[in-house]
This record gives C-alpha cells, sequence and structure tokens, in this order.
C-alpha cells in the first residue's frame, strides 16, 4: 500500500470521504460567498453588504481616544515596532487593563462560541488577520466597506474568498465591546486577539498579543492587489512579498503551515486537475489518488463556485504539522504549496517541520508575533473605529 493508501486506510477514510467533505463544505461555503460578496442572508448581508448611505454622512466628530494618565503603557517595547511607535504610543500586553478589563474575556468567550458551532471560522479569522497585516499593517482596514468614495481592499480579487463568519466575528466581539467599554477597544486589537485565541483553540501555539493598535484612516483595494501573494506566482515573486515586509525565508515557510487548517476553492486548483497539458489532463507533481478524488469533488466547480476541498486532507480542522508532511507527498492543494516543497531554498525547512512539529510550532508563534505588530498605528495615526467596517469620518 503506498503511503497515502495507508494515511487514508489509518483514518478509514476513501475518496467518497472527499466527495462528502467537499459536500459539507460547499454548503458552509455557500455561506462564506454569498456573505463575502454581499449576496447573502440577511445575517450575513449585515456583515458584508456595503453601507447604502452612512459613510457619505458626515457624523459627529469623535477624536482617537488619548491615553489615560492611568492606562497601561508599554513596559518592554518589541523590538519590531517601528519608530513612530517609539514617540510615547507603545503597544503592550495589558494596554486594556484599566480601560476595558473584559476585553480579553470577551473576545475569549465569542471566538469559543463561535468556533464550537463554525468550524470554519479558525482559519477564516486567521487568513483574514494575516492579509489585514500584509497590506499596509495590522490596522483593520480589511474591515472597511467600500463607498461612494472608494473602494476598499476588502474588495480586492485576493480577498474576496474571505471568509464571511471571519468578518461577522469581528464585528460580533466589537459590538459587543462597545456596550461595556465604549470607544475604547480597537477593531485592530480585536483582530490580533482572536486570531491567537483561535490558533489556540485549533490546537495551534499560544504566542503573546501586544495591544493598543489604532485602526487605519485609510483602506487601499491597489495595495491590496499588490500586496498579496497568489498561487500562481512563482517562488521568487512569493518570497519577496514576505522579505520585503521583513519576513525571511523560515519565518514565510512557519506561517504558510496556516494552511494546516481552512480549504481552498477548487477554482484555485482546478487547472492542475483538468486539462493540465498536452500530455497530462492531470499535474503529475499532484499525488494521483487525491487528483482523482479532487477531480471528482470538483466537476461542477464551474457552474458551482462554492466547491471546496480541505487544505490538510489528513487533519483538516487540527493545527499541526501535517501540511509539510502532506506536501512533501504530493498532497497540497495549491501550486503554491508544491513549490514550497521542492525550492532548494524552502524544502529544507519544510522537511524541519514535517519531523518535528515543536520547531514548526515556535517558528509559527514567533513569526505570527512578528506578524501582529506589523506597521501598527498609534497615537493620532489611526482611531478607535465605532464601526469596524467604517471610518468615523469621510476620508476626504
Ligand atoms: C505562500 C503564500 C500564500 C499563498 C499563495 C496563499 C494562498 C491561499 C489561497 C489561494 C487560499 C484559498 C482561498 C480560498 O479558496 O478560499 C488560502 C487559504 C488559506 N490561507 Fe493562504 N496563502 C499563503 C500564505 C498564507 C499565510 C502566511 C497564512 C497565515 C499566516 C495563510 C492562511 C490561510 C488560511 C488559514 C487559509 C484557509 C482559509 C479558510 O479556510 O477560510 N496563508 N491561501
Amino acid at each position: 500500500m503506498d503511503s497515502v493508501g495507508k494515511i487514508f486506510a489509518y483514518h478509514r477514510l476513501r475518496f467518497r470521504d472527499l466527495l462528502i467533505w467537499g459536500f459539507c463544505l460547499r454548503e458552509c461555503t455557500r455561506v462564506k460567498e454569498r456573505s463575502s460578496r454581499g449576496r447573502a442572508s440577511p445575517k450575513s448581508l449585515r456583515t458584508r453588504a456595503v453601507p447604502s448611505t452612512p459613510v457619505l454622512i458626515p457624523r459627529s466628530p469623535k477624536g482617537a481616544v488619548p491615553f489615560s494618565s492611568n492606562q497601561s503603557r508599554c513596559r518592554e517595547p518589541h523590538p519590531l515596532l517601528s519608530n513612530q511607535n517609539r514617540g510615547g504610543h507603545h503597544l503592550s500586553l495589558d494596554y486594556y487593563k484599566k480601560t476595558c478589563p473584559q476585553f480579553e474575556s470577551t473576545v475569549r468567550d465569542a471566538v469559543f462560541a463561535k468556533q464550537s458551532s463554525v468550524p470554519a471560522t479558525a482559519p477564516g479569522v486567521l487568513r483574514l488577520f494575516f492579509h489585514d497585516c500584509l497590506i499596509d499593517g495590522c490596522d483593520a482596514s480589511i474591515l472597511v466597506s467600500s463607498n461612494g468614495y472608494a473602494r476598499g481592499e476588502r474588495d480586492a480579487v485576493p480577498n474576496l474568498s474571505l471568509s464571511g463568519d471571519a468578518f461577522e466575528i469581528i464585528n460580533k466581539i466589537k459590538n459587543s465591546l462597545e456596550l461595556t467599554c465604549p470607544g475604547v477597544v480597537s477593531c485592530s486589537d480585536i483582530m490580533a486577539e482572536a486570531t491567537r485565541d483561535l490558533v489556540k483553540m485549533v490546537g495551534g501555539p499560544y504566542y503573546k498579543v501586544l495591544l493598543g493598535r489604532k485602526d487605519s484612516l485609510v483602506t487601499n483595494i491597489t495595495k491590496a492587489a499588490e500586496s498579496l501573494p497568489e498561487p500562481e506566482m512563482p517562488m521568487d515573486r512569493i518570497i519577496t512579498k514576505f522579505t520585503s515586509r521583513g519576513f525571511n525565508i523560515r519565518e514565510m515557510v512557519a506561517l504558510t503551515g496556516a494552511h494546516t487548517i481552512g480549504f481552498t476553492h477548487c477554482n484555485q486548483f482546478s487547472h492542475r486537475i483538468f486539462n493540465f497539458s498536452a500530455t497530462s489532463d492531470v499535474d503529475p507533481t499532484l499525488n494521483p489518488k487525491l487528483a482523482a478524488g479532487l477531480k471528482r469533488l470538483c466537476q461542477n466547480y464551474t457552474t458551482d463556485n462554492g466547491m471546496s476541498a480541505f487544505n490538510d486532507v489528513r487533519s483538516p480542522s487540527k493545527f499541526d504539522n501535517a501540511y509539510f508532511q502532506n506536501i512533501l507527498r504530493g498532497l497540497g492543494l495549491l501550486t503554491s504549496d508544491h513549490a514550497l516543497s521542492v525550492d532548494p531554498r524552502t524544502r529544507p525547512i519544510v522537511e524541519i517541520y514535517a519531523r518535528n512539529q515543536t520547531a514548526f510550532f515556535v517558528d509559527f508563534a514567533a513569526a505570527m508575533e512578528k506578524v501582529s505588530v506589523l506597521n501598527v498605528k498609534t497615537g493620532r495615526k489611526g482611531e478607535i473605529r465605532d464601526r469596524c467596517d467604517q471610518f468615523n469620518h469621510i476620508p476626504m
């Protein structure tokens, strides 16, 4: 029995199961697709729809909330913080200790409840946070709806498949905190904290989250398209997307281990399983049994664009190092996943993580701490938004 056969035998899985998973995923992805494009049920529309008027009406000015005299200040400035943040507006671990002591428990309880009922929440929020941070910093700019003046980064093509549930839970936490601590907690801090809690909840490593970010005053659709890596990019370009933001190749590989959870729409890898080349219908680097299962799963993907497959066929909902073992066996869905396993700059790191989950967790946690403070805005460079999906004032 080959290694894939063993995996499926061990887990008593057959490729028929892939179809069943696919069906289940199709159902939850439909919600995701609909809500992410604003064509959702009323519930999701609240989360994703472009508001018809509110952002066009200037609202009463509400300045950024200043530090209160008893607010906890940074005791140990994070080495990654830019100079702008060393000028008196530091992040700290206990930023809300006095101003909103229930911040941590509110986030934790809300994500626990959401993840328990919608398991796609953890990967959805993790990807949302990564995209927000890579595009001009962790400043919740990705949450802002497009309006009559400008199109927001959430409408950039790579962001159209972001999970509607992820937007929804961040908004829900914000609404709840506005009742208990009005005007105090930023949407960007909520995203950072919720991401860490969810990663831990699905089995990943714990890491510290510094707090005190302000929310952005702008959102830029063009920057979004420029900043994000895409699966068909050559490895050189993917690496540049990370190194230009201060991450080395090892950190890039560790972060991409996030593909151990969540799922991918068929249209992202369909060229690997249908009409791949003149000589082969299927990408020969893809494991043949997986390819056959995916072909069945995705057979109607052009008419049913919600069809998706789990990123990690072995332990789809568990944050572990199986992703690295998978890609070494041709079990990665995206071209970029496969590229990580063959490029001489990344393969040795993939092999380390495939053998040693602790090494992966240590590096992932450190890299996520670094992601979480990418170009954060503090002081007057940002604001505490009233609502995560709109600025407090119209940017003129
Ligand atoms: C190497 C560069 C990367 C590329 C090209 C890439 C691309 C993608 C694509 C195309 C998807 C599928 C989206 C869909 O069909 O819905 C995806 C899913 C995902 N990505 Fe990445 N990604 C990369 C790195 C990362 C990093 C660094 C993280 C987080 C730290 C991340 C987290 C995720 C997660 C959690 C999912 C599953 C989302 C869900 O289930 O809703 N990715 N990625």
